[in-house]
Formats: C-alpha cells, structure tokens, sequence
C-alpha cells in the first residue's frame, strides 16, 4: 500500500491516485479553506477532494498555490454538480476558472440524475482530450447505474467515489467496482466524526496504540479504497495521514466491518 500519504494506486486510465485525500466539505471557501489545503500539503497530503456544491473550489486553488508544493504533484478532484448536468462542459470550464488552474486530475458526476446517466457519462468523455480533465468517473453511483454507463462507455469510469466506513459500507458495490476495475473512494471514512467514541473501535484502536480515527482510515485503505477525512486541523490533519506505519489485523477488520450490522 505504501509508506505515507503520497503513496499511490494506479487507476484504469493509466494515471496514478494518493491513496489520502484531504476531503474539504464543509469547510467555507477563502481564507479557511486556503489554508487547510496548504496545511495538508505541507504535511505531505497529495490528494485535494472538492466540488462546486461544496462552494470551495477558489479556496482550493489558492491553497494549492500558497503551498510551494508544485501543482504536477497535487492530485485534484472537483465534481459536475447535479442541475449543472445538461450543460457539462460550461460547469467543467467554470470549475477550472473558479480553482484558477489550466487542469483537474479528476472530474466526478456528483450524484446520478435519474433518466440523465448515459447522456451525462456522453457529455463527461467529451471532456477528456485536450488535457484540462485527466481522468473522469462518477461519485454516489449504485452497480444497476454503473452497468448502465458501461454498456455505452466510450471511457470507463476510473473512481466510483461512496460513502464507505464500518459503520456504512456496501460490499457489493464496491465488489463490482473492483471487477469492473472502477476504483473506489471512501467518503465520509469518519462517519462525520459522529462514531469516534464507539467502544468496539476504541478497543481496536488501543490494541495497536492509534485513534479511533487512524483505525477507520487504515480500514478504509485495506479495503483497497481512497480515503477521503475533512479536517481543517493540523493536529487531526497529521494523525490521519500517520496511518502507513501498522496494519490491522484480519479478526480486527471482521470485527470492525460487522461494526454496520
Ligand atoms: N461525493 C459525495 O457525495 C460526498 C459526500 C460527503 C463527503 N464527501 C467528501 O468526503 C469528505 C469527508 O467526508 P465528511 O466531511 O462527510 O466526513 P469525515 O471525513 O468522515 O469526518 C469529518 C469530521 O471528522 C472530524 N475529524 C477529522 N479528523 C479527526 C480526528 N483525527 N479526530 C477527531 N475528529 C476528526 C472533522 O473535524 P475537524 O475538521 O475539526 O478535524 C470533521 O468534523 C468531504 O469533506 C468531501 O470531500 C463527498
């Protein structure tokens, strides 16, 4: 899996993603986004996850910017936000404009629109090309409406990104993507730090001498997903990303994946 948080997994479509994510809703655009980004990166994050729902993206690219660390060794994910899907390309074209940057690493269909899936998968191909969007998939897609894509995909998805923790997770889904060869992204890998003090998981966690949270992150990587925790704190910044150095054990993860049930 690697050995921090640079480290990264191949994706379908020849590129390469960090396996950690900075997530950066609900974190409010400007100043305070622009800092969390350039804090991340300056810790070693690689991997910055917005979209135009979160009303970020400015800040994003200013974090990015003020952090010294070069823009090529910054993986950036924004996404096509839901009324913004019968015209894509002037989304993706004020996306770039808002983030000031000449590309994305990855563009995602934030939610699928009932009766609009194909035509915005049609409508997200026509923006590979010309180097300003190097990989495209989709976020918050069920397996019915993948097959669906797949059937006619010219591109195939590279990332299904979903809402993935013990506490919430669908090993179907994500079984399919892998067949399929569509990564998945874990979203929400902290429950929204709502199950931080479960006693299950604070037992586990003081087994390897971690936090509940560097549990549920390096869960989340050995269930072969790209995890994705918000913090706009340095200290919660940094214990997340110290999650490559210990590896939870098989009877660990059983007990931690029944955690849903
Ligand atoms: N595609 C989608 O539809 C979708 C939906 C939801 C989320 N997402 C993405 O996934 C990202 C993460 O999901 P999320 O924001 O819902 O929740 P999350 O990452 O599961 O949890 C974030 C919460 O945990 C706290 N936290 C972070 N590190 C901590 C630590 N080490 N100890 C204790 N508390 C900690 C954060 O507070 P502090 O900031 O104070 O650290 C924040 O309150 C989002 O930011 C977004 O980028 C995507």
């Amino acid at each position: 899996m690697g050995t921090g948080p640079h480290s990264r997994i191949p994706l379908n479509n020849g590129t390469a993603i960090p396996v950690l994510g900075l997530g950066t809703w609900p974190i409010a655009n400007g100043e305070p986004t622009a800092r969390a980004v350039a804090q991340a990166l300056r810790l070693g994050y690689r991997h910055i996850d917005t979209a135009k729902m979160y009303g970020n993206e400015e800040g994003v690219g200013d974090g990015v910017r003020a952090s010294g660390v070069p823009r090529s060794e910054v993986w950036i994910t924004t996404k096509l936000a839901t009324g913004d899907q019968p015209h894509a390309r002037r989304a993706f074209d004020e996306s770039l404009a808002r983030l000031r940057l000449e590309y994305v690493d990855l563009y995602l269909v934030h939610w699928p629109a009932p009766g609009l899936v194909t035509r915005t998968w049609s409508a997200m191909e026509a923006l590979c090309g010309d180097g300003r969007c190097r990989a495209i998939g989709v976020s918050n897609h069920s397996i019915d409406q993948l097959a669906e894509i797949l059937r006619m995909a010219k591109i195939r998805p590279a990332v299904n990104q979903i809402k993935f923790s013990p506490f919430g997770f669908d090993q179907e889904l994500a079984d399919y993507c892998r067949r399929e060869g569509i990564a998945v992204e874990a979203y929400s890998p902290l429950t929204k730090g709502r199950n931080l003090r479960n006693r299950t998981l604070g037992e586990v966690a003081r087994r390897y001498g971690k936090s509940p949270a560097q549990i549920l992150i390096r869960w989340a990587l050995q269930k072969q997903t790209i995890a994705l925790p918000k913090s706009e704190q340095a200290g919660h910044m940094e214990e997340n990303a110290a999650v490559f150095d210990f590896e939870i054990a098989a009877d660990d993860m059983a007990r931690l994946d029944a955690l849903g049930t």
